[in-house]
């Protein structure tokens, strides 16, 4: 028998996150909706892509919860993506009540999964998450630090002419253009510090680049947001719970006074286990960014203060 992965969400994002799952080969998947038909049809192109693919894995489509049950990992993607021009905190309401919605109908049938949140705004939306299902902090994580630093290491390569491979470098605080902090006093190419290697304006340009990364996509496909960039980075995170791998990812995570953090869900590299959050790691930052990571929590914390 193989693990069992919920996708809640059969747009572009879930599908891509479900196809990306089921080559894994040693996942099963069920692709949640409540449109009907839409999952199932998604579900049943992709495992006809098994043969050819090379993978066993069972992949169903549903809009029934019971399908879902017993899930290890569920990740919700459902929610209205951002128009051209829109920031993610304008989906803030809609998607809260989606949100409350989904993660309490997937933490009744899966109690023991950890939840994935990308829904956005995310950083809220993992708040409506916590709060909704009662589950422990470990058990809900946010995605979009991985995207971003994905996003963030992409640049730097280009601009670097390197292969991405060499690049590390990750995005902390928050996901949205204000709160994203995307860390320069560790960025490292090839055990080079990014900031011997580039030119202090090329490394700007990096920045608001990145930090504007999800919206540049956005305004180029004028309708709907990337995904072949986010279901790459869930993925990662998936196959870090689902193995045990215990990666350290920057990923968005309830802190309780780490980083002099209360009660906000905050961008920070966390080590992703069978159990969630295994652990949070506070980073030596250089003074900016950890202000910049404290601004992050204030932000979203009034953003809460907004859900209806
Ligand atoms: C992005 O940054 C959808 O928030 C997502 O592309």
């Amino acid at each position: 028998m193989r693990r069992k992965v919920t996708v809640v969400g059969a747009g572009m994002t879930g599908g891509t996150m479900a196809q990306r799952l089921a080559e894994t080969g040693y996942v099963d998947v069920v692709l949640h909706d409540i449109i009907e038909g839409l999952p199932q049809g998604k579900a049943l192109d992709l495992a006809e892509s098994g043969p050819v693919a090379g993978f066993d894995a069972r992949v169903t489509g549903t809009n029934d919860w019971r399908d879902t049950t017993g899930s290890e990992v569920v990740v919700i993607t459902s929610g209205v993506p951002r128009k051209p021009g829109m920031t993610r905190e304008e989906l803030l309401n809609t998607n809260a009540g989606i949100v409350r919605d989904v993660a309490g109908k997937a933490a009744e049938h899966s109690p023991e999964a950890v939840l994935i949140i990308f829904a956005n705004p995310m950083d809220a939306m993992c708040h409506v998450a916590l709060e909704t299902t009662g589950l422990p902090k470990q058990r809900v994580v946010g995605q979009g630090g991985m995207l971003d630093s994905t996003r963030y290491r992409t640049f730097i390569a280009w601009e670097a002419g390197c292969s991405v491979e060499d690049v590390h470098a990750v995005v902390l605080g928050g996901h949205t253009e204000a709160t994203m902090v995307p860390i320069l006093s560790t960025a490292m190419v090839g055990g080079v510090p990014l900031t011997s290697l580039l030119p202090g304006e090329r490394i700007e340009a990096i920045v608001q680049r990145t930090k504007n990364g999800g919206a540049e996509v956005v305004s180029l496909l004028k309708s709907g947001s990337a995904f072949y960039a986010p279901a790459a980075a869930t993925v990662e995170m998936v196959e870090s719970i689902l193995l045990d791998k215990k990666r350290i990812l920057p990923c968005c995570a309830y802190l309780d006074g780490e980083y002099g953090i209360r009660g906000a869900f905050v961008g920070v590299p966390v080590k992703l286990g069978a159990k969630g959050i295994e652990a949070v790691y506070e980073a030596p930052l250089a003074k900016d960014e950890l202000e910049g990571l404290r601004r992050a929590a204030g932000a979203v914390q009034e953003l809460v203060g907004l859900v209806n």
